[in-house]
């Protein structure tokens, strides 16, 4: 019997020697590529192509426009792709790519890895760069429907927002401002002064 499970444990031992109980298994390389493609802002990843403005406005009218619209102005409510420019600091932001974004890159890795909706990573690389110089057009950043957009001119473009995008400030900006937490001789009821009901907050 020691025997056995011995000889058990070695072969155990033999086909799987990172995983305790022999589960799992190491990913192989195709596997590990698939799952890295992500894009950096300073254009890590990338891979080589380019498209321009005119032939990404083809695809975009072909596979995008059904639900991003024509121009990105969003049709019913699927996501509006351009504009909103000034409107962030207003009661009701429109984030796009030009208003709302802060790379480049963004564009390009999100469109590469989740659009269109419900065939995604269906796109060639050439295909991502021509649809990513489209919505640039769309957003004011270009004005030419030749403009190419390929890796060698990707970091060119820094998109208007970056700066709006910074590390997390509160523990020097916000929490001085908040006092401590009541521990005692604190309220004794709470009392409920006011309800949203009534003020047609949520539509029908
Ligand atoms: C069937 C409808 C549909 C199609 C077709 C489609 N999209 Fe989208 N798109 C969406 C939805 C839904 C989201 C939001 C997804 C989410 O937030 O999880 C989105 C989000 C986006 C965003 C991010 C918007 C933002 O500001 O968050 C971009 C950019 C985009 N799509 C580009 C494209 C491009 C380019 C194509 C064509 C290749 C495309 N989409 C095709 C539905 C669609």
């Amino acid at each position: 019997m020691l025997k056995f499970l011995n000889a058990l444990l070695i072969l155990t031992t033999l086909a799987a020697p990172a995983f305790a109980g022999g589960a799992g298994r190491i990913a192989t390389q195709d596997e590990v590529a698939a799952w890295d493609i992500d894009i950096r802002p300073d254009g890590l990843g990338l891979p080589e192509g380019s498209g321009t403005v005119a032939i990404g406005e083809k695809v975009f009218e072909n596979q995008c426009a059904g639900c991003h619209g024509d121009f990105g102005e969003g049709v019913d409510r699927w996501p509006v792709l351009a504009g909103g420019f000034e409107t962030l600091t207003s009661d009701r932001p429109i984030k796009t790519v030009g208003s709302f974004w802060p790379y480049l890159s963004t564009v390009w890795d999100y469109v590469n890895r989740a659009m269109p909706f419900g065939d995604a990573q269906s796109l060639s690389a050439d295909e991502v760069y021509a649809l990513t110089a489209y919505i640039m057009y769309l957003n004011e950043i270009v004005d030419d429907e030749q403009f190419e957009l390929s890796k060698a001119n990707f970091l060119d473009f820094p998109l208007g927002n970056e700066g709006g995008f910074y590390s997390d400030d509160r523990p020097t900006t916000e929490y001085p401002f908040f006092t401590e937490a009541c521990m005692a001789g604190c309220k004794t009821s709470v009392e409920i002064t006011k309800h949203a009901s009534g003020k047609d907050v949520t539509p029908e």
